[in-house]
């Protein structure tokens, strides 16, 4: 073997191609070989491009292009690191027959010319040598294709013309790293790069137009009508699952979203780690392939594993940088950082001091690793940005998502956030062992005077298990409120609630927040290391 996979990655200075290379059998002359062994566990074989498990035919082109490049670091000697090596022209590409996971690619590659050490003709073919037959794949059947495909290439020299998956002919230009930066990104000496609108979220496989997650809001508040509406506007949709029993809702409200959202959408759902059924209702959303789960209240440790399982990335909600530290040793794929300014319940439990969010979020920023996302009292463009500044990738928001048409709870719901004043926004305590922050209603009156019903044990659900006081029926509270009956209701709402003054389709919510966020990013751009247009 002339390089392995370590070797590989040694000479290609990007830290996430879409793709590796797993080994270079040979170089000889202006020709290499290399080989990469798919598996089922490819994220581009979960339904990143299509809905079943093959390989898309960008990505094969992608390791064809990969091992050219190789050779052409290899020829340009230790000087290659100076440069970036962009396949910018594909001038043909065949395609002869699908990749299923768990097949072995051969990658042959020639390079045809090397003009003026700028630009770089390669022809490169692709190979399927080693075939998973057992492939699940309902286009398996597919395979009989190859007869034919091996009938029309008898006339082709190559000695694996039956197995031939791609032949692909392509140009690379060679561009120095510095003068890349100078004269297309703006960057002079010494002179950070700025970037001047509100950028992207970009999170392993996860992509969305714009940084925002809308945050859950249990019980039935977030539902597919908001989540999925937010998703169509490019932003993240949550649907809050706790406070369910059926997993059947769960995958029900999934698709529902989906509906609304379009393929592109990202739709996630938010789960208490104390809700009752948890496992079952995660599993739901994993089968219905969600994008992305978020576990709120109560640590569970037990939801990394089924993420790997089912490939889907889980974010873990931190108020401090301990619980942080542990969602990253964990295996979380990003944190959301929540502040005391949130609605819901808080994580600051007795003796541990109120923080604010950005407090935490530039505490945490420079320790754990992976992306943060900000929530608690986000309201406007100028906090989101703010937010990006301190350190996170994106904000979750949820107050400002309950004044939208499309918001899943009643309308009384929604009034009371519009009429609350700052003086009745107050602080409980939930059954949960958590504070919690609501607007007074009646009932608020009677939790804070330590006078609320106690709880039917005959109509108990048990929705928070173990963890619940019994002080009063929190599923109770929060089921009445979300069906209008504000008299016995628990409205749960941010600390900047009182500035809600009227209620907007999302569309125009998140319009307004981009345009208040780019208007500050036009004057005062984000310093980043990578820039988005
Ligand atoms: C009505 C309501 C219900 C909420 N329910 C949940 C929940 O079920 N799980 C959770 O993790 N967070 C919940 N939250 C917190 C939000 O998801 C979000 O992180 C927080 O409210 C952000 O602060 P903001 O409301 O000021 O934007 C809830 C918030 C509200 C207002």
């Amino acid at each position: 073997m002339e390089l392995t996979k370590e070797e590989i990655k040694k000479i290609i200075p990007y830290d996430e191609p879409f793709l590796w290379v797993d080994e270079v059998e040979s170089i000889k002359d202006n020709t290499i070989v290399g080989y990469k062994q798919t598996s089922s566990e490819d994220p581009y074989f979960k339904g990143h491009f299509v809905d079943f498990p093959i390989m898309p035919g960008v990505l094969i082109v992608e390791g064809i292009a990969q091992t050219g490049t190789i050779l052409l670091r290899k020829k340009m000697g230790e000087n290659h690191k100076k440069n970036l090596l962009l396949a910018y022209q594909v001038r043909s590409a065949q395609f002869y027959k699908p990749v299923f996971p768990g097949d072995k690619i051969k990658y042959q590659v020639e390079l045809l010319g090397f003009y003026g050490f700028k630009t770089a003709n390669f022809k490169g073919e692709a190979f399927v040598v080693k075939e998973n037959k057992s492939s699940s794949s309902p286009f398996a059947a597919a395979r009989v294709g190859e007869e034919r495909v091996g009938e029309e290439d008898k006339s082709s020299s190559s000695p694996f013309a039956a197995a031939r998956v791609c032949e692909v002919r392509f140009s690379v230009a060679v561009i120095d790293k510095d003068e890349f930066k100078t004269k297309y990104l703006g960057e002079k000496e010494g002179k950070p790069l700025s970037q001047t609108k509100l950028p992207p979220l970009k999170i392993g496989n996860l992509f969305a137009k714009i940084p925002i997650i809308q945050g859950g809001m249990a019980v039935r508040v977030s539902l597919h009508n908001l989540a999925g509406n937010v998703a169509k506007e490019g932003a993240v949709g949550i649907i809050a699952v706790s406070g369910m029993n059926d997993p059947s809702e769960v995958k029900s409200e999934i698709r529902q979203a989906r509906e609304i959202a379009g393929p592109q959408g990202v739709i996630g759902i938010n789960i208490m780690g104390v809700a009752a059924h948890f496992l079952s209702l995660v599993k739901a959303a994993m089968e219905e392939k969600v994008n992305l789960i978020i576990q709120g209240a109560g640590f569970r440790e037990d939801i990394f594993e089924l993420g790997r399982k089912y490939s889907v990335p889980i974010f873990s909600m931190a108020s401090s940088l301990k619980v942080a530290k542990k969602g990253e040793a964990m295996g979380a794929s990003a944190i959301v950082i929540e502040g005391a300014d949130a609605g819901g319940h808080l994580g600051f439990p007795k003796g541990h001091p109120f923080r604010k969010t950005i407090d935490i979020v530039k505490e945490v920023a420079g320790v754990v690793k992976i992306p943060l996302i900000a929530a608690g009292g986000i309201f406007d463009g100028r906090d989101i940005v703010e937010m990006l500044r301190a350190g996170a990738k994106g904000v979750q928001m949820a107050t400002r998502f309950v004044a939208t048409k499309e918001c899943d709870v009643h309308q009384n719901f929604k009034e009371v956030h519009l009429k609350a004043k700052k003086e009745d926004i107050v602080i409980i305590h939930s059954p949960v062992g958590l504070p919690g922050r609501a607007i007074k209603t009646p009932l608020v009156e009677k939790i804070l005077a330590g006078k609320a019903p106690k709880p039917d044990p005959k109509k108990c659900q048990g929705c928070i298990g173990m963890v619940c006081d019994k002080s009063y029926c929190i599923l109770d509270a929060l089921e009445n409120a979300r069906k209008g009956d504000i008299e016995n209701g628990l409205v749960f709402a941010g600390s900047n609630v009182w500035r809600v003054k009227k209620i907007v389709s999302v569309k125009e919510l998140i319009q307004e927040l981009v345009r208040e966020a780019n208007a500050i990013l036009k004057q005062e751009p984000l310093v980043v290391k990578e820039i988005y247009v």
